[in-house]
Protein backbone atom coordinates (compact mmCIF):
# COMPACT_ATOMS: atom_id res chain seq x y z
CA UNK A 1 0.00 0.00 0.00
CA UNK A 2 1.71 3.57 -1.08
CA UNK A 3 1.09 5.75 2.11
CA UNK A 4 2.81 8.29 0.35
CA UNK A 5 4.79 9.53 -2.79
CA UNK A 6 7.19 12.23 -3.81
CA UNK A 7 8.97 13.16 -7.49
CA UNK A 8 11.07 9.81 -7.48
CA UNK A 9 9.76 7.40 -4.38
CA UNK A 10 6.50 5.40 -3.36
CA UNK A 11 6.62 4.69 0.48
CA UNK A 12 4.73 2.41 1.18
CA UNK A 13 3.37 0.55 4.18
CA UNK A 14 4.45 -3.12 5.42
CA UNK A 15 2.25 -5.81 4.44
CA UNK A 16 0.70 -7.93 7.76
CA UNK A 17 -0.75 -10.96 5.40
CA UNK A 18 2.92 -11.51 4.11
CA UNK A 19 6.03 -11.04 6.51
CA UNK A 20 7.69 -13.74 4.56
CA UNK A 21 7.64 -11.70 1.52
CA UNK A 22 8.78 -8.29 3.38
CA UNK A 23 11.57 -10.62 4.92
CA UNK A 24 12.83 -11.30 1.26
CA UNK A 25 12.58 -8.09 0.05
CA UNK A 26 14.16 -6.23 2.85
CA UNK A 27 17.36 -8.72 2.74
CA UNK A 28 19.14 -7.17 0.12
CA UNK A 29 19.52 -4.27 2.59
CA UNK A 30 19.65 -5.61 6.18
CA UNK A 31 22.86 -7.62 4.50
CA UNK A 32 24.96 -5.06 3.10
CA UNK A 33 27.60 -4.87 4.59
CA UNK A 34 27.76 -0.95 3.41
CA UNK A 35 24.10 -0.14 4.78
CA UNK A 36 25.29 -1.75 7.97
CA UNK A 37 28.55 -0.22 8.62
CA UNK A 38 27.65 2.63 10.76
CA UNK A 39 24.20 0.32 12.29
CA UNK A 40 25.54 -3.07 12.96
CA UNK A 41 29.36 -2.88 12.36
CA UNK A 42 28.67 -4.45 9.06
CA UNK A 43 27.07 -7.55 9.86
CA UNK A 44 24.21 -8.43 8.41
CA UNK A 45 21.19 -8.72 10.23
CA UNK A 46 19.89 -12.29 10.60
CA UNK A 47 16.51 -13.81 9.61
CA UNK A 48 15.28 -13.34 12.84
CA UNK A 49 16.19 -9.54 13.58
CA UNK A 50 14.20 -8.97 10.13
CA UNK A 51 11.38 -10.42 11.26
CA UNK A 52 11.87 -8.18 14.28
CA UNK A 53 12.38 -5.10 12.72
CA UNK A 54 9.19 -5.60 10.18
CA UNK A 55 6.73 -6.72 12.93
CA UNK A 56 8.00 -3.53 14.91
CA UNK A 57 7.36 -1.45 11.73
CA UNK A 58 3.63 -2.72 11.70
CA UNK A 59 3.04 -2.58 15.36
CA UNK A 60 4.20 1.47 15.66
CA UNK A 61 2.27 1.94 12.45
CA UNK A 62 -1.00 0.34 13.88
CA UNK A 63 -0.61 2.23 16.78
CA UNK A 64 0.88 5.58 15.69
CA UNK A 65 0.36 5.83 12.03
CA UNK A 66 4.29 6.26 12.28
CA UNK A 67 6.95 3.96 11.05
CA UNK A 68 9.86 3.45 8.50
CA UNK A 69 8.06 3.32 5.67
CA UNK A 70 9.25 0.90 2.48
CA UNK A 71 10.97 2.79 -0.46
CA UNK A 72 10.52 2.18 -3.66
CA UNK A 73 11.97 3.76 -6.52
CA UNK A 74 9.62 4.84 -9.57
CA UNK A 75 12.35 4.61 -11.93
CA UNK A 76 13.16 1.03 -11.13
CA UNK A 77 9.72 -0.14 -9.57
CA UNK A 78 12.71 -1.95 -6.48
CA UNK A 79 12.56 -1.81 -3.06
CA UNK A 80 15.95 0.14 -2.64
CA UNK A 81 15.82 1.37 0.99
CA UNK A 82 13.48 2.42 4.35
CA UNK A 83 12.92 5.91 5.79
CA UNK A 84 9.86 7.35 8.46
CA UNK A 85 9.34 8.08 11.98
CA UNK A 86 9.47 6.15 14.67
CA UNK A 87 9.59 6.90 18.49
CA UNK A 88 13.44 6.43 19.42
CA UNK A 89 14.10 3.47 22.02
CA UNK A 90 15.63 5.65 24.57
CA UNK A 91 13.19 8.85 24.79
CA UNK A 92 10.07 7.93 22.92
CA UNK A 93 10.51 11.29 20.79
CA UNK A 94 9.58 11.16 16.76
CA UNK A 95 12.86 9.80 15.19
CA UNK A 96 13.49 10.02 11.60
CA UNK A 97 15.89 7.46 10.12
CA UNK A 98 16.84 6.21 6.62
CA UNK A 99 18.75 3.38 4.59
CA UNK A 100 19.09 3.12 0.97
CA UNK A 101 20.62 0.30 -1.22
CA UNK A 102 24.48 1.54 -1.89
CA UNK A 103 23.29 1.81 -5.89
CA UNK A 104 20.79 4.46 -4.51
CA UNK A 105 23.17 6.64 -2.78
CA UNK A 106 23.89 9.96 -3.82
CA UNK A 107 21.11 10.70 -5.64
CA UNK A 108 19.45 13.20 -3.18
CA UNK A 109 16.70 10.45 -2.78
CA UNK A 110 17.32 10.10 1.23
CA UNK A 111 17.00 13.65 1.56
CA UNK A 112 13.58 13.51 -0.50
CA UNK A 113 12.34 10.46 1.01
CA UNK A 114 12.96 12.61 4.78
CA UNK A 115 11.87 15.78 4.12
CA UNK A 116 9.11 14.22 3.14
CA UNK A 117 8.62 11.86 6.41
CA UNK A 118 9.07 14.92 8.21
CA UNK A 119 6.14 17.13 6.28
CA UNK A 120 4.05 14.31 7.24
CA UNK A 121 4.50 14.32 10.71
CA UNK A 122 4.85 18.15 11.19
CA UNK A 123 1.47 18.73 8.96
CA UNK A 124 -0.37 15.84 9.56
CA UNK A 125 0.05 14.83 12.99
CA UNK A 126 0.56 16.44 16.06
CA UNK A 127 4.33 15.87 16.73
CA UNK A 128 6.42 18.98 17.61
CA UNK A 129 9.84 17.93 17.11
CA UNK A 130 11.62 15.00 15.21
CA UNK A 131 15.13 13.61 16.51
CA UNK A 132 17.38 11.87 14.81
CA UNK A 133 20.90 10.35 16.21
CA UNK A 134 23.44 8.86 14.30
CA UNK A 135 27.29 7.34 15.19
CA UNK A 136 29.52 10.74 14.71
CA UNK A 137 31.46 8.79 11.76
CA UNK A 138 28.54 8.48 9.43
CA UNK A 139 28.75 12.11 7.55
CA UNK A 140 26.51 11.28 5.25
CA UNK A 141 23.59 11.08 7.88
CA UNK A 142 24.71 13.66 10.00
CA UNK A 143 25.63 15.84 6.85
CA UNK A 144 22.04 14.81 5.85
CA UNK A 145 20.63 15.72 9.02
CA UNK A 146 22.18 19.28 8.58
CA UNK A 147 20.81 19.41 5.20
CA UNK A 148 17.22 19.06 6.93
CA UNK A 149 17.74 22.16 9.06
CA UNK A 150 18.35 19.95 11.90
CA UNK A 151 20.57 21.16 15.00
CA UNK A 152 23.27 19.24 16.61
CA UNK A 153 21.83 19.12 20.29
CA UNK A 154 24.10 16.70 21.78
CA UNK A 155 25.86 13.39 22.43
CA UNK A 156 23.97 10.66 23.63
CA UNK A 157 24.07 6.87 24.13
CA UNK A 158 22.11 5.06 21.95
CA UNK A 159 22.03 0.95 22.62
CA UNK A 160 24.82 1.60 24.76
CA UNK A 161 26.71 3.45 21.94
CA UNK A 162 27.98 7.41 21.74
CA UNK A 163 25.82 9.09 19.28
CA UNK A 164 25.26 12.40 17.90
CA UNK A 165 21.78 13.83 18.80
CA UNK A 166 20.02 15.96 16.78
CA UNK A 167 16.75 17.64 17.01
CA UNK A 168 14.43 20.07 14.66
CA UNK A 169 11.34 21.39 15.78
CA UNK A 170 7.97 22.42 14.31
CA UNK A 171 8.37 25.56 13.98
CA UNK A 172 11.80 25.82 13.06
CA UNK A 173 10.67 23.01 10.20
CA UNK A 174 8.06 25.98 9.13
CA UNK A 175 10.48 28.44 8.98
CA UNK A 176 13.05 26.94 6.54
CA UNK A 177 13.96 28.98 4.01
CA UNK A 178 13.87 26.01 1.28
CA UNK A 179 11.09 24.00 1.36
CA UNK A 180 11.04 21.04 -0.82
CA UNK A 181 7.51 19.87 -2.64
CA UNK A 182 5.44 18.32 0.23
CA UNK A 183 4.61 14.77 -0.68
CA UNK A 184 1.25 13.21 -1.89
CA UNK A 185 -0.46 11.19 0.96
CA UNK A 186 -2.68 8.50 -0.14
CA UNK A 187 -4.07 7.18 3.00
CA UNK A 188 -4.53 9.75 6.12
CA UNK A 189 -6.17 7.75 9.57
CA UNK A 190 -6.84 9.82 12.40
CA UNK A 191 -3.98 12.16 13.46
CA UNK A 192 -2.03 11.32 16.75
C1 LIG B 1 22.74 7.87 4.94
C2 LIG B 1 22.23 7.52 3.56
C3 LIG B 1 20.75 7.14 3.62
C4 LIG B 1 22.40 8.75 2.66
O1 LIG B 1 21.92 8.42 1.39
P1 LIG B 1 22.17 9.36 0.13
O2 LIG B 1 21.38 8.86 -0.98
O3 LIG B 1 23.63 9.50 -0.12
O4 LIG B 1 21.58 10.73 0.67
P2 LIG B 1 21.38 12.09 -0.10
O5 LIG B 1 21.96 11.99 -1.48
O6 LIG B 1 19.95 12.49 0.01
O7 LIG B 1 22.20 13.14 0.79
C5 LIG B 1 23.41 12.78 1.38
C6 LIG B 1 24.22 14.03 1.65
O8 LIG B 1 25.35 13.65 2.42
C7 LIG B 1 26.53 13.92 1.68
N1 LIG B 1 27.47 12.86 1.96
C8 LIG B 1 27.45 11.59 1.52
N2 LIG B 1 28.49 10.91 2.03
C9 LIG B 1 29.15 11.77 2.83
C10 LIG B 1 30.30 11.65 3.65
N3 LIG B 1 30.97 10.52 3.75
N4 LIG B 1 30.71 12.76 4.34
C11 LIG B 1 30.03 13.93 4.26
N5 LIG B 1 28.91 14.10 3.49
C12 LIG B 1 28.50 13.02 2.79
C13 LIG B 1 26.11 13.99 0.23
O9 LIG B 1 27.02 14.76 -0.55
C14 LIG B 1 24.74 14.66 0.37
O10 LIG B 1 24.87 16.02 0.64
P3 LIG B 1 24.73 17.17 -0.50
O11 LIG B 1 23.38 16.98 -1.13
O12 LIG B 1 24.87 18.44 0.27
O13 LIG B 1 25.84 16.93 -1.48
C15 LIG B 1 23.04 6.34 2.96
O14 LIG B 1 24.40 6.67 3.01
C16 LIG B 1 22.80 5.03 3.68
O15 LIG B 1 21.84 4.33 3.43
N6 LIG B 1 23.71 4.67 4.60
C17 LIG B 1 23.62 3.38 5.29
C18 LIG B 1 22.50 3.34 6.29
C19 LIG B 1 22.72 4.30 7.43
O16 LIG B 1 23.82 4.47 7.90
N7 LIG B 1 21.60 4.88 7.88
C20 LIG B 1 21.63 5.84 8.95
C21 LIG B 1 21.75 5.22 10.25
S1 LIG B 1 21.82 6.50 11.51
Amino acid sequence: MTFMETERLRMHCWDPEDIAGEINAFRPIATDSEVMRFINNGIPWTEARMREFIEKQLRQFAALRLCYWKLISKDSNEFCGICGLQPLAETGEPEVGWWLTPSYWGKGLATEAASAALAYGFEQTSIDHVVAVAVPENRASTHLMGKLGMTHEKDFLHYGSPHAFYSISKQAWAARAVKPTPPRIDHLGPSI
